[in-house]
């Protein structure tokens, strides 16, 4: 019996030690370490978010441009100073720097209207990141989509309007065809965008497809907004085009989307209180990228083959998993276009080649890509 006591009492002994070690010096100092890691980590998030701020407010910069007047006959041009900006505003009276190159070029890994990789397949990163999402969430519904004509430099948008105006005088052309430096375009943030229901044309009639009107109603929810929608030509100087898609990132595509609000309204009626803050897209994007980043890493250690970069712009292709933009200008095949190369570049060089740059090298033949080109050139 004494025996079974002594027993008991040595268990108890060790388990109140074990009790007081864990609990009493051991936890605290735990807690105290994740303490300090969580405080650590938030510290961290923090930095991470301000530096995200410092070095992309020169990229994406969140600062607004205001319209030129309130009153939207008035005669005012004015030069953006803001290019860069996910909200800029660009149009009749409110131009881009001749020589504004964004500086972030990519193709977007999509279905395009067409073979090869031309200036018109990139466009800037953050449009492309969430071109991708907006092409993927349109095919789950059976929606298929097709780019067909991104960036266009400052000298191509010209070669285009004045083979508008060849082809159709002045007053249609100035209907749906941008002046140089004041087309969208140039941003590299903005996308035509049609079907194969369409015949892969841009028009009216686009609207009216099962794609367009998935497009017009989803949009908002990747960033991109209709540009010039149907109603609102006076306010906008353009004719309805269903297939041109503008990014300015999902919290300002959401609030004009809930006004039926174009970018001009936007600039001209709401007030400084209202206005969007573009901040949380950017800082979205940035962890949505690495997120994505993450992913490819893992899914290249993998070893089965990945679809080849080459089908990306093929029409038949049909556009995998998608992955961040990835292909940049240094990566894509040659540039084939048909823009005549500008003769004073005044833009600094680049560590690599930007479209502009690559078609200055380039001497394009009249290919395959010419009829595509043609259609592009006179349609939009
Ligand atoms: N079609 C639009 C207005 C452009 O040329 O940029
Ligand atoms: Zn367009």
């Amino acid at each position: 019996m004494k025996k079974i006591i002594i027993s008991f009492t040595v268990i108890f002994a060790m388990m109140a030690v074990a009790f007081v070690s864990h609990f009493v010096v051991r936890t605290p100092n735990i807690i105290k370490a994740e303490k300090v890691e969580s405080k650590e980590d938030t510290k961290d998030i923090e930095q991470d978010e301000h530096d995200v701020i410092e070095e992309l407010e020169a990229d994406y910069g969140h600062e607004i441009e205001e319209e030129a007047s309130a009153d939207p006959d008035a005669n005012i041009i004015k030069t953006v100073t803001n290019p860069n900006s996910i909200a800029v505003l660009v149009n009749r009276r409110h131009l881009l720097p001749e020589d504004y190159e964004p500086k972030d070029l990519v193709v977007p890994d999509v279905k395009f209207s067409f073979y090869g990789t031309y200036e018109r397949s990139y466009m800037r990163e953050i449009a492309a990141f969430y071109l991708e999402r907006l092409f993927e969430a349109a095919e789950k519904h059976n929606v298929i989509l097709k780019g067909v004509s991104g960036y266009r430099s400052y000298e191509r948008q010209q070669a285009i309007y004045e083979n508008n105006v060849r082809n159709r005088g002045k007053k249609e052309t100035n209907a749906v065809s941008a002046k140089p430096g004041s087309s969208e375009h140039q941003t590299g943030l903005t996308i035509d965008v049609s079907s194969d229901s369409a015949g892969v044309s841009l028009g009216e009639s686009f609207g009216y497809t099962t794609e367009g009107i998935w497009l017009a109603r989803n949009a908002h929810k990747y960033g991109y907004i209709v540009r010039y929608p149907k109603g609102k030509e006076k306010i906008t100087g353009y004719d309805y085009e269903p297939w041109h898609i503008r990014y300015v990132g999902r919290s300002l595509a959401t609030y004009l989307y809930e006004k039926k609000y174009t970018l001009e309204e936007y600039y001209r009626y709401t007030t400084v209180d209202e206005k969007i803050n573009t901040k949380a897209d950017i800082i979205r994007y940035r962890k949505q990228k690495k997120k994505q980043e993450r992913k490819d890493a893992l899914n290249s250690e993998s070893p089965s083959p990945s679809p080849s970069a080459s089908s990306k712009s093929s029409p038949s292709s049909s556009p995998k998993k998608t992955t961040a933009p990835k292909n940049s200008p240094k990566a894509t095949a040659e540039i084939k276009t048909t823009k005549t190369p500008k003769p004073s570049a005044t833009v600094t060089p680049k560590a690599s080649p930007s479209p502009s740059a690559k078609a200055k090298q380039s001497t394009a033949p009249k290919d395959e890509d010419e009829t595509t080109e043609t259609t592009d050139e006179t349609v939009d």
